[in-house]
């Protein structure tokens, strides 16, 4: 058996030939997703050094599954990454732009990535014969591929949209940590397009997932997307509300929401209370649906207060801190996990990022461990100490605070928190183990 043979999983359908623009951790768990699947994959991106190591083999990101999952595609000859657009589209029948789409200063999506993107592919496409279709993975506001992406592809190209190329948006639900699994096991695809025959194109493309397919306008999946990461949102916020109330009745909320989440119309995930939710999804996305609505004359009620409890939680945590540990200044403050979530080396918009902002604020000294996020969280707050271990961080602390929940700190024992001054330790994540650790709380549970 052939190395590309042995890397295909079993049942699926007629290789087809992706281009991928951008190999973020979208762009590339797409990529070496469809490559399991059997198609040939190539990943152009402008970043030369990233080229290089997917080329290898070795993924840019940590993402659990990637690295042998990358290894393998490459080695069977099923992925390649290149700077080269041009060459990617003429080898290719099938174009997945995901670029980010990052905040602007007045919460809106930044879409100048996503406009060049467009205008590349568009240029890349007037020498190529035959039909193409140009696939928006990247999350946009419900309007952008139909008034910006098509007419940059029309522009670009000379043809119209329809006969010479076709038009599609399918937007992604990937949860860092799990993205690969996500990709290969979906609850749904979603694609939305211009007319049935690029919607074909792209369905053809996922025969073989096993997974129902929805599909629509292209607006209507670009705002599927929100919709599903805004409802989501909305149910952690919830969830952190009900459990400041739970709170302050002496009631763990976890008690609660399991409660609440045995009801089938409420589905239990999501409704785990905390710090807040961060990452480069849900606080960007909540709030560039919002700033849309309101540039159409809308208010988004729900939607703001969302954004408001998020916040909110990381501004209670510290003030449970400070109330516990009689002030904060000059005190030296363990704090354990810094990524946005565990199996993750992201902070972007992680608690931790504004909790450790208050504690300096308030004249703490903080030290920091995580698994994997302690390097990127060095832009952000290069000034404080970061230690190997949780052993060094804890060592004469006069507090504790653990911000995500790494399945590594479930291990965590009296035993290590007896190198504390003091042993205050208060959970945003629920993780600790109270059969081995017997004094502690959390921000919304006693
Ligand atoms: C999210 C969506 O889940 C995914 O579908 C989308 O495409 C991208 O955004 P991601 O940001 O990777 O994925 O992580 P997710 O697992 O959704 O968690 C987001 C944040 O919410 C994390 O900070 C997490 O700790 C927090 N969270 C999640 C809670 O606080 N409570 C919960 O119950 C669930």
């Amino acid at each position: 058996m052939k190395a590309s043979e042995a890397s295909r999983s079993p049942g699926t359908p007629a290789e087809k030939k992706i281009s991928i623009v951008g190999t973020g951790y979208v762009g590339l768990s797409t990529g070496v997703g469809f490559a399991r699947k059997g198609h040939t994959v190539i990943c152009v991106d402008i970043d030369e050094k990233k080229i290089e190591k997917i080329n290898r083999g070795e993924p840019p990101i940590y993402e659990p599954g990637m690295a042998d999952g990358l290894k393998e595609a490459v080695a069977a000859g099923r992925l390649s990454a290149t700077a080269d657009l041009k060459t990617a589209i003429m080898d290719s029948d099938v174009t997945f732009i995901s670029v980010p789409t990052p905040q602007s200063e007045y919460g809106s999506a930044d879409l100048s990535y996503i406009r060049k993107a467009a205008e590349d592919i568009g240029s890349a496409l007037r020498g190529k014969d035959g039909y193409h279709v140009v696939v928006v993975k990247s999350t946009v506001v419900p309007g952008t591929t139909e008034d910006i992406v098509l007419p940059e592809l029309e522009k670009g190209s000379g043809r119209k949209a329809g006969d010479g190329f076709g038009l599609c948006m399918n937007p992604e639900f990937l949860r860092e940590g799990r993205a690969l699994e996500d990709f290969l096991k979906p609850d749904r695809i979603v694609i939305g397009s211009m007319d049935s025959r690029a919607g074909d194109a792209v369905e053809g493309v996922y025969s073989g997932f096993g997974a129902p397919v929805l599909r629509t306008a292209i607006k209507t999946a670009e705002m599927i997307k929100y919709a599903s990461n805004a409802l989501l949102a909305t149910k952690i916020s919830f969830s952190n509300e009900i459990g400041n109330v739970c709170k302050e009745l002496g009631i763990d909320v976890y008690d609660v929401m399991k409660g609440v989440g045995m009801d089938a119309r409420l589905s239990p995930s999501f409704l785990q209370a905390g710090s807040g939710f961060g990452g480069s999804c849900f606080p960007k996305d909540v709030a560039a649906i919002a700033a849309k609505a309101r540039e159409l004359g809308q208010e988004t009620k729900i939607l703001n207060a969302v954004l408001d409890v998020n916040k909110g939680q990381r501004q209670k945590l510290v003030g449970l801190l400070e109330k516990r540990a009689d002030g904060l200044a000059g005190k030296k403050i363990a704090v354990l996990g810094l990524a946005f979530k565990p199996d993750s080396d992201d902070v972007r918009e992680a608690p931790s990022i504004d909790i450790i902002g208050m504690l300096a604020e308030r004249g703490a000294r903080v030290s920091a461990y995580d698994p994997q996020a302690m390097h990127a969280m060095k832009s952000f707050h290069p000034g404080i100490e970061y230690c190997d271990k949780p052993a060094d961080c804890l060592k004469a602390a006069d507090a504790c605070l653990i911000l995500t929940d790494w399945s590594e700190f479930k291990e965590l024992s009296d035993k290590d928190f007896d190198a504390m001054n003091t042993k205050l330790i208060i959970e945003g994540r629920k993780v600790l183990n109270p059969e081995s650790v017997k004094c502690f709380e959390g921000i919304c549970w006693p």
